[in-house]
This record gives structure tokens, sequence and C-alpha cells, in this order.
């Protein structure tokens, strides 16, 4: 298993690239089965989730093929006939539950493994289901498979109120209504730029979509979908994370390639904590010096605080100076990284989804294990800050969610290395 030595209490400066959005391209690449033939993605991240995602497609039946160096994905499944997503794919990577929509509305049936829980939490796909048979599916739950059918029929417009703006669940429906006969209303959908960006290329292919971005979305069915050429967006919670880490090392980075206005929430919130946050047209410039100041926050969906930057801003009051609250409301169990803080000596003490965060004035360097993809981030934010040497274990997790984190974390002047 790789590690990440690091050595830290080194400001960091310079500038650093922003990949392509992992959850823009997952939905993004789902949304090929949707119309026979050949589909770009360009700028998709060289990431393990986008790999395992292809190797998923591969095993229906498309061809998928990714170039690293010039970041383009290609998807072509007119061959695709095996709408079939394996237990053993899709217990790496959740969000091979994206399938479900096309399969279903483009293929009439989809056999997809129910995504076990994951580290932050049980993460049911109730609505996702539930909306799908709203829309005319028969689903069936047999040995741990969701298989869904239309025997034959082709899907029918609907009006599906989501209890939570489920994000994946969101762009499942969005998919499958776009190939429904009639009209299809998603209320309090999710308004993530990842879903913005899917209806984006949607529309592109033929979609008839009102609404994205919004909490009301209404698609119109078409009877076929052409294949998409699409630019994804820059990924907002990649950029979140290299302003922390700004934040915390004292330092001073350009990030480029960044859409600013997908990271309000947070950069308000730095702002707060003392940090200088300006929007430059080379990019979003953070800056700063000294002991962050206490600040509170709460997790909620878009536009709100993401919780994919949770853990990571929690590092950051770690060492504020004051006592901080942080109440994550979107998953139940998203505070594994708290007890691998606490032995770099941090002061956190958790109540439910609550975590009272009492400043100290350094961490210290320790050996951690990370436990799921943005605790990852956050450790190795806190081995950037901590005084003396620290090695983050298991960073497959980092790897599924951010390209090269070690080659652009040198290039700004941190001393880090992965070790076998
Ligand atoms: C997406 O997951 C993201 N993943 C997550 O990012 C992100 O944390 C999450 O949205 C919230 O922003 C992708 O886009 C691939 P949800 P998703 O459905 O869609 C409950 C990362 O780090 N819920 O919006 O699975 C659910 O349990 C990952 O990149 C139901 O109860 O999240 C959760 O409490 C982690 N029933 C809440 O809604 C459902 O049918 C939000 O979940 C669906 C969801």
């Amino acid at each position: 298993m790789e590690k990440l030595l690091i050595r830290g209490a080194v400001p960091l400066k310079g500038a650093v690239p922003v990949s392509g959005s992992k959850n823009a391209s997952l939905p993004l690449m789902a949304a090929a089965i949707l119309a026979g033939g050949r589909s770009v993605l360009r700028g998709a991240p060289a990431l393990r989730d986008v790999l395992t995602m292809g190797a998923l497609l591969e095993q229906m039946g498309a061809r998928f093929h990714f170039s690293p160096g010039d970041c383009l994905a290609e998807i072509d499944t007119a061959g695709l006939n095996r709408p079939l997503a394996d237990y053993e794919l899709v217990k790496t990577m959740r969000a091979s539950v994206l399938v479900l929509g096309p399969l279903v509305a483009r293929h009439g049936m989809a056999k997809v493994s129910l995504p076990g829980g994951c580290a932050i939490g049980a993460r049911p796909i109730n609505l996702h289901l539930a909306g799908l048979e709203k829309m005319g599916a028969a689903i069936e739950l047999e040995e741990g498979y969701v298989i869904a059918k239309t025997r034959g029929k082709r899907l029918k417009g609907a009006s599906l109120y989501f209890d939570l703006p489920t994000v994946t669940g969101t762009e499942n429906l969005m998919m499958a209504a776009a190939l429904a006969k009639g009209v299809t209303v998603l209320e309090n959908a999710a308004r993530e730029p990842e879903v913005v960006d899917l209806a984006t290329a949607l529309s592109a292919m033929g979609a008839r979509i009102e609404g994205a971005g919004g909490s009301l979305i209404e698609i119109e069915g078409v009877d076929e979908l052409r294949p998409y050429s699409h630019d994804v967006i820059p990924d907002r919670i990649e950029a979140a994370t290299f302003a922390v880490a700004a934040a915390i090392t004292g330092g001073d980075v350009l990030i480029k390639n960044v859409r600013p206005e997908h990271l309000d929430a947070v950069s308000i919130k730095l702002r707060e904590t003392g940090a200088s946050v300006k929007k430059t047209p080379a990019g979003l410039k953070v800056k700063a010096e000294g002991r962050p100041r206490s600040v509170n926050i709460t997790t909620t969906p878009y536009p709100g605080f993401p919780t994919d930057v949770q853990a990571q801003f929690m590092t950051l009051m770690c060492t504020a100076d004051g006592t901080s609250t942080i109440n994550e409301t979107v998953f139940e169990n998203r505070f594994m990284h708290v007890p691998e803080l606490k032995r770099m000596g941090a002061d956190i003490e958790l109540q439910g989804g609550m975590a009272a965060v009492r400043g100290v004035p350094a961490l210290k360097g320790a050996q951690v294990m990370a436990t799921d993809l943005r605790a990852s981030a956050c450790l190795v934010l806190a081995a950037l800050a901590a005084e003396g040497e620290s090695i983050v274990h298991r960073i497959y997790h980092l790897d599924r969610g951010y390209e090269q984190m070690e080659k652009k974390l040198l290039a700004l002047g941190a001393d880090v290395q992965r070790i076998k």
C-alpha cells in the first residue's frame, strides 16, 4: 500500500492548475449510454474513479479510451449489449449507480449491484428507485442487485419530489427523463454545478431541459439523443482543498482553471478566518499569515458550504485562535478523520453531527490513516501544516479524487513524497 511522507510547516507558494471535476465526469460518462455512438469528454481527470467508470462501461460492451496526456475520455456505446453493473466494480465506486437511469431509459432494463454503504454513511438510493418506479419501471431487489425493467414499454414522464436534494438521484432521473415519453418535473432537485454541467451536455445531445441549477427541473423527453463532445467543468472540491491548503500553511497560492463562483461559500468562510481570497483573471488567489480566526460552519446542499470540504476546513480550525463548531448535516458519519487529527494533537469533541474544535497552537506530525476520499485530503493538509514528519497511510483513497496530488504539492514547495 502506498503512503505519503510529508514534512510540514512549509508555506505553499506558487500556482496550481485544477483538474476536471470528478463528480461531473462520472455522470457525464454514464450519459454516453443514452446515445449510440462515440461521445467525447474533454478535460476529464486521470482518476481511479474515471477509469473504474470506464471499466464498467466496457464490461457492458461499450468501448472506452482514456488518454491522460490530453485528458480525453472517449466512450462508444454502439456495442453496448449487457446492461449489467457487477458487484466487483460497483463495490469500489458507489457512483456506478449513475448507469441505472440511462440503461433503463435506453435499453429497457438494468441490473445494477446495490452500492453498499461506505465509510461516511448508509447512502441509500431509495429516491433514485422511487423515481424510476414512478416513471413506469418495475424495480426488484435480488441478491444485492437492483433489477429495473420497463417490460418493452417506454419510461413515461412523471412529477417527482425528492425528500432530500440528492445529487446523483437528480442526475440519474434527469438522464432517464431525457428519453421518457412526456414531461418529467423534478422538485427539490440538487443545484450542484455538476448537475448543471450534465444538463448542458444532455441539451447538446438533443435533450429538452429547463431549470437545471435550480430546485425545479423540467425535462421533456425526446425519442433519440446523439453523442456529445463536451468540456467538463473544473473540480470545485479540488480547488477548495488547495484553497484551504494555502490558508493552513500560511501560504500564497494562485488556483488556476477554476470557476470561482462554484466555491463562493468556501471563499466566504475562508475570508472569515482572516485569509485573503481574491478572484483574479488568472484564477483564485489565496493568501494567509498567522493563526486563522475560529469560524463556525454548517454543511448543506449547494450553494451552501459543501460537505466534501468539511474535513479540510475542520483541519484549518484545529489551529485556529478559538473554538469552532462544525455541523455536518448531509451525511451521518462523516467524522472518521477526527480520531486521526487527534493523534496529531487536535482538540475535537463530537456530539452526533456536531464537532467542537478547540484551536491549539500547532499540530504535530504523526503516522495517520486515511478512511475515505475527503478524509485523506484533510490528513494531507494536516501533515502540511504540522511541525515535524507525518506519514499518511492508505492513500488509494486520495487517488480516487485527486489527480497527482503530490506532484501539485511539490510544485507549490511542499516537502512530500510518495513511498511504497
Ligand atoms: C454526491 O453523492 C457526491 N458524489 C458526493 O461526493 C457528495 O458528498 C454528495 O453528493 C453530497 O454533495 C458524486 O457526485 C459522485 P446525495 P450522492 O445523494 O449523490 C441521502 C466525494 O467525496 N440520500 O446527494 O451519493 C444520502 O444518504 C463524494 O466526491 C437518501 O437518503 O449524495 C445523504 O445523506 C462523497 N436517499 C444525502 O441524501 C437517496 O436515494 C445526500 O446524498 C439518495 C440520497
